[in-house]
């Protein structure tokens, strides 16, 4: 039996839910595949941390060469965040022709061409799913199922840190730092949760959708960005009392005028699907002109939610690795299109 060779960098809340399942689906995997995952070595800052979860100690390390030099390690899976240092290991890995999963919107969003052109380069994949809305497969289904349609509009609650608090704030009239805390401490919210509130990870995270959408490089500045920290108590109560609530949006679609993209808190009917979008779920509608209207719904984030978009990603590369299929699921040939300029 083949085995495939995995460098995870990063073992937080998403690197601990993609090593359990890894672990705990094993068989499954082997079985799907024909071919054994194996984790190598996990790249992170302190190797003695209790991790709170049966590892084999010497797994760890902080020294990122142990994984990108190593030559069985074939496939990177980049959780560790940020920019710069996840920059250097992935630009460092699809140079050296390895494939690269990651999570990282902010990454993507500030530089996806560098790093699409780095995959190009040596042949290799890079595979992104639990970018955008946690479990739910929503890249795939934009560059696969729907690939046939000529998108009108993608729209949808793509921040589950925000969906989080909305909730709890409506429904049990909790107050925005003790919301934001939880969610936190659930493993919801990015490193610097200002991302989640300020609607910047929504903006990351639309700019995505309507690049693969749109066929056209949508940048976070593209994006009109507003976030929930305005949001009041008061302001949620009377929308209730006028049949609303109150959820962050990200809107994308096609107009005349050019691609018009935003994140900002709005105002839904209560009969409205998106309405009912609760807690840290996530939800994106998409309008194509064949399919027509269809949403996809799920957890937006969380460890296993996240992790198992990230394995599904890996099974997929490790596919391509075994059946000789790699750089053939690419996301470089956009159109130049113009953005539509928005203004409060
Ligand atoms: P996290 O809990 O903060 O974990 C980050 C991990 O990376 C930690 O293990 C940390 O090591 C390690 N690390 C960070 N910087 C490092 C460096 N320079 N060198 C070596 N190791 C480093 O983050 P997370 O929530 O798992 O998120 C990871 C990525 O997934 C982010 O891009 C995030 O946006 C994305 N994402 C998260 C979720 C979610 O629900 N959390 C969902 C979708 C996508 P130590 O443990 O030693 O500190
Ligand atoms: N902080 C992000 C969220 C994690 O709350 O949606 C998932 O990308």
């Amino acid at each position: 039996m083949d085995t495939i060779g995995i460098g995870l960098l990063g073992f937080g809340t998403v690197g601990r839910g993609v090593y359990r399942v890894l672990q705990q689906n094993r068989e499954l995997i082997t079985n799907r595949l024909g071919a054994t995952v194996e984790v190598r070595k996990v790249l992170v800052r302190d190797p003695e941390k209790d991790r709170g979860i049966e590892v084999p100690p010497d797994l760890f390390t902080a020294d990122p060469a142990a994984i990108l030099t190593d030559p069985a390690v074939q496939i990177v899976v980049e959780v560790v965040g940020g920019i710069e240092a996840a920059r250097r290991y992935v630009v460092e890995a699809l140079t050296r022709g390895k494939s690269v999963v990651t999570a990282n919107k902010d990454l993507l969003a500030a530089h996806g061409q560098e790093l699409f052109a780095a995959a190009a380069a040596t042949g290799a994949d890079l595979f992104f799913e639990a970018s955008v809305a946690g479990g739910i497969p929503i890249i795939k289904i934009l560059k696969e199922a729907l690939a046939g349609n000529r998108i009108i509009e993608v729209m949808g609650i793509v921040n589950g840190t925000t969906n989080y608090i909305l909730t709890k704030m409506s429904e049990e009239g909790a107050a925005f730092e003790t919301v934001l805390q939880e969610a936190q401490a659930k493993g919801y919210a990015e490193a610097d949760p200002t991302s989640d509130v300020a609607g910047l990870d929504a903006a990351r995270k639309i700019a995505i959708l309507a690049s693969i959408a749109f066929n056209s490089r949508i940048k976070l500045e593209d994006v009109y960005v507003e976030g929930i920290t305005r949001v009041t108590p008061a302001d949620i109560r009377y929308a209730r009392e006028l049949g609303y609530v109150v959820k962050l949006l990200g809107i994308a679609r096609e107009t005349p005028e050019g691609i018009e993209v935003r994140v900002h808190p709005a105002l839904v009917p209560v009969a409205h699907p998106l309405a009912a979008v609760r807690d840290v779920f996530n939800a994106v509608f998409v309008r194509g002109d064949a399919v027509g209207d269809t949403m996809f719904y799920g957890r937006g984030a969380g460890e296993l939610p996240t992790a198992s978009a990230v394995v599904g990603d890996i099974i997929a590369a490790a596919r391509n690795i075994r059946y000789q299929m790699r750089g053939t699921t690419g996301c470089t040939c956009f159109e130049t299109k113009r953005v539509k300029p928005i203004t409060a």
